[in-house]
């Protein structure tokens, strides 16, 4: 690498000043932002998103999928190939300021430097806020639609119910034929490069700086809806009653023991039970109980997922309840680049910070793109190891570090182009 790109570092104020002014969006008391998607704090995000883009003197696009995008023309031409530097905007319920926002800060930061400093890449850049990462809506649907993985199906049957999505897609303009016309050429893109925090606590025992992404973990969901009978609660006898919440909770509880013995390494999660009609004096005649698996290996995932299935069934046949089975969509494990993890390596070492391989237990949007281009993610440490959460922190050093990693690494994919795959 030349001398005047060795010397390149990011404006670590200036990326302060833009972290804090979006963590204003959507902020809650207690310190997080709470922004699911499309709502209006998110909509004020992608606002300040293009107007922060167009300060910079960045060509500014959306797509169908209301993918957002600020682009630097830095390569041979305008129809060079595209390495994409992305993360998201939107926020899970009460979540933390950090998950997303950092990666779109310095991702935006890093495109910055390159057009002040006058660097020539064999690639344009092009920053790139996801739709609807965390799932309020669909779950990865801005990356999935780029990629060309969503179904419509999955639009059919969204993980956050029908009536959300409409609402969603009509307080930000799009539509469901729309997102699918969101598909991108895979030949038009050099890679994917993202920053975020690690959300666990690896790195910081292993008092390490830097995370290099060797897999994002599968990911899979169901909403189990079992079926009783409504009566009243004080003169049907317990053992004439059909519960519903009976299998339901049972079924939160054996999932559990289900993973932890037959799964090490797995995670299982109920996430949310919604009880029908929801009484004190009505027993509960149906309850939506909402499953979430993952796992670093995709036999292991769709193992875990045939016994989840199968448990749900006896949970419900145990209390005579009927079952509904709706699946929330999945997605296989997405093994990284190696070529893009040899670069951000290459970048930590130059920068002389400590780093770790590991494998990334939260869902991102590389899973989406690492199937259709090299993909890369660089992790900072995260205190206590907390996340989707108001208490997610992550120290501003940790920041700029992962900041000037994803800067270095940009320019050793540029050194290395011919490589990646
Ligand atoms: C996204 O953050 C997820 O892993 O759920
Ligand atoms: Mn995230
Ligand atoms: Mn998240």
């Amino acid at each position: 690498m030349d001398k005047s790109k060795t010397d390149l570092f990011i404006n670590s104020e200036r990326m302060k000043d833009d972290f804090e002014v979006l963590a204003e969006f959507g902020a809650t008391g207690e310190g997080g932002v709470h922004r699911p998607t499309f709502s209006p704090a998110h909509l004020k995000a992608r606002d300040w998103f293009r107007d922060q883009a167009h300060a910079a003197g960045f060509e500014v696009k959306s797509d169908g999928a209301g993918n957002q995008s600020a682009i630097l023309y830095c390569g041979p031409e305008p129809g060079s190939k595209t390495l994409l530097l992305g993360s998201h905007l939107d926020s899970v319920p009460n979540g933390g300021r950090f998950d997303g926002a950092l990666g779109i800060v310095a991702a935006m930061e890093s495109l910055r430097i390159v057009k002040e400093n006058h660097i020539k890449l064999p690639f344009n850049l092009e920053v790139i806020d996801f739709t609807d990462e965390e799932g309020t809506l669909v779950g990865l649907l801005g990356s999935s639609a780029l990629s060309g993985s969503l179904a419509r199906e999955t639009l059919h049957n969204p993980r956050g119910g029908r009536e959300a999505l409409q609402e969603g897609l009509n307080a930000a303009g799009i539509t469901e034929d729309s997102i699918l016309s969101a598909r991108r050429d895979p030949h038009g893109l050099t890679g994917y490069l993202e920053l975020h925090i690690e959300q666990g606590s690896r790195l910081l025992n292993a008092r390490a700086s830097i995370g290099v992404v060797t897999v994002v973990n599968g990911i899979g969901s169901y909403r189990f809806t079992f079926v009783g009978r409504a009566d009243h609660a004080g003169t049907t006898t317990l053992t004439d009653r059909l519960d519903a919440a009976q299998g339901a909770c049972s079924l939160a509880l054996s999932v559990r023991r289900l993973a932890l013995v037959g799964f090490p390494g797995s995670t299982v999660n109920v996430g949310n039970m919604i009880f029908s009609p929801g009484a004190f004096n009505i027993v509960p005649e149906r309850v939506q109980t909402w499953v979430e698996y993952r796992s670093s290996n995709s036999k292991v995932l769709n193992q875990l997922e045939a016994s989840l299935l199968e448990r749900a069934r006896a949970e419900a046949r145990r209390f005579s309840l009927e079952l509904e089975i709706e699946s929330g969509g999945k997605h296989e494990p997405s093994p990284m680049s190696e070529a893009v993890q040899a670069c951000i390596i290459e970048a930590a070492e130059k920068l002389s910070l400590k780093h770790l391989p590991l494998a990334s237990g939260a869902g991102h949007d590389a899973q989406s793109l690492a199937g259709i281009c090299p993909a890369g993610m660089i992790f900072v440490p995260s205190e206590g190891g907390a996340s989707h959460s108001p208490r997610e922190f992550t120290h501003w050093e940790d920041c700029q570090n992962g900041a000037n990693v994803l800067l270095r690494t940009v320019l050793n994919m540029g050194d290395h182009d011919s490589h990646p795959s």
